[in-house]
């Protein structure tokens, strides 16, 4: 008899080896390889191996692409414009975030159009998913529960209540049989989760996939699963503040800069149709030094975003720099810029940004934003309350254009602003409803801005 073989996979990217490594060889972690068994090969085909025969791209059929909307607006546009039939789609998120809440609330309105949907749980018993389902309004006779973790029995049942959609939370717990590794682990992840692609794919369900994620990402899972799912969205928000914000991280069948926006309640989440309002629900009542609000974008939305910046002498040792929801290199670009071309004595100064609400915003046309409401602090002159500024800063203090300007002013007169502060650009709407000052340098800016 001889023994099962077995082999290492990295915990934070899978990489394979048959040798204990300290270092993974793919990801130059430390410390990430776990042994297990390995796959017999029976199981191990991959999803595409269906034996289907080449086709001419003229041949293929694009008719049975049509999307089902989720009932919810938000999440349907960070998916692409609606679930499409066969995909196998990965929702990921720490623990706690309301992944399972989300899932059912879909499952809910999905079943109470009439469509079948399994919703399949390793996590609760299917008195604690009712009890959830109540809370949220899901209860729905098309609904159906299942608790188990056995994928061979989750798929027989499927072949038997044939959905529309399913919903398998959480990857973590689910596991294949034949596989001699417990739940959880490298292999029995993948496993699963080219099952469930199969699966999918052979029966044009949608599937949606709960994957956990620890800070660490030592969990193994999704990092595991993205290479092979069609649709990467990851759940995020802070414990202690109410809205989530659900981002599209890999599509298949979209764009993936689209973000949605939730409010977690007492019965369940909420989408956020207005988030510039909602993020700037305290702003009305702020008349403090360094605050300004800036039109971002996210994916094709504007969102009017609060930029915080708190610039005092740094009592001693070397100065702090710190920033939440902006690149901190950018930031200390910025700082350079403001002393060198404007003279802002910044060098011996801690300076702390933030954009409130949490948001993380990765785009340039902040630029000028983080700069005002560094100066702003730094001077402790206040911005008026009536003022939005864009533009993304070059190292000899000039503005550069912007994209979407049109809409980002818009979005801004929409919620009562009177005066926006632009680089010099040739798509400047004529008719936006508030007032447009172009600037082609900081200097330029500041002078508008501060006299
Ligand atoms: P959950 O969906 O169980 O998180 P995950 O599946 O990502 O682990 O959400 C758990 C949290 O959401 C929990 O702290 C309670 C909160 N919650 C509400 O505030 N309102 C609700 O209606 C529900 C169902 C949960
Ligand atoms: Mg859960």
């Amino acid at each position: 008899m001889s023994a099962k073989k077995t082999g290492f996979y990295c915990n934070a990217c899978g990489h394979f080896t048959s040798r204990w490594l300290g270092r993974c060889a793919g990801c130059g972690e430390w410390n990430t390889y776990v042994e297990e068994t390995l796959p017999t090969g029976r199981e191990s085909r991959s999803a595409a191996a269906g034996g289907e025969a080449p086709v001419a791209v003229t041949e293929v059929s694009l008719v049975d692409d049509e999307r089902r909307s989720t009932g919810m607006a938000e999440l349907d546009r960070v998916l692409g414009g609606g679930l499409v039939p066969g995909s196998l789609v990965l929702l990921g998120g720490d623990p706690g975030i309301g992944k399972s809440t989300l899932m059912l609330q879909v499952a809910g309105t999905i079943s109470s159009g009439g469509s079948r949907v399994l919703y399949v749980s390793g996590e609760e018993s299917t008195r604690q998913i009712r009890l959830r389902a109540d809370r949220l309004g899901a209860v729905r006779p098309e609904l159906y529960l299942y608790a188990e973790t056995d994928l061979d029995a989750i798929e027989k049942q499927v072949g038997k209540v044939n959905p529309l959609l399913m919903v398998v939370d959480s990857i973590q717990t689910m596991y294949g049989p034949d596989l001699g590794s417990s739940p959880g682990s490298v292999s029995q992840v993948r496993e699963c989760t080219a099952r469930l692609m199969r699966l999918a794919k052979e029966r044009s369900i949608s599937v949606f996939v709960v994957g956990h994620v620890t800070k660490e990402g030592m969990i193994a899972g999704p990092r595991v699963m993205e290479h092979m799912v069609d649709v990467v969205l990851y759940f995020e928000g802070e414990r202690h503040q109410s809205f989530r914000i659900l981002r599209g991280v890999k599509n298949r069948f979209g764009s993936t800069n689209e973000i949605g926006i939730f409010e977690m309640s007492g019965t369940g989440l909420r989408e956020v149709t207005n988030p510039s309002s909602f993020f700037l629900m305290d702003y009305a009542h702020r008349d403090a030094a360094g605050s300004v609000v800036v039109p971002t974008m996210e994916g094709t939305r504007p969102l009017l975003v609060e930029m915080q910046a708190l610039v005092s002498p740094t009592s001693f040792g070397v100065p702090r720099r710190m920033t939440t929801g902006v690149d901190h290199n950018r930031t200390a670009l910025i700082m350079a810029v403001l002393e060198k071309r404007l003279g802002l004595m910044l060098g011996n100064c801690d300076a702390y940004v933030n954009v409130v609400g949490g948001v993380r915003i990765d785009e340039p046309a902040v630029d000028l934003g983080i700069a005002v409401a560094l100066a702003s602090s730094f001077r402790e002159r206040v911005i008026d309350g009536n003022t939005v500024v864009l533009g993304e800063l070059g190292l000899t203090g000039e503005l550069r254009p912007v994209s979407a300007v049109e809409k980002r002013v818009r979005e801004a007169a929409r919620l009562g602003f009177g005066r926006c502060i632009i680089p010099r650009q040739k798509d400047v709407p004529a008719e936006s409803g508030l007032q447009i000052m172009q600037a082609a340098t900081l200097a330029e800016a500041f002078e508008l801005l501060f006299g």
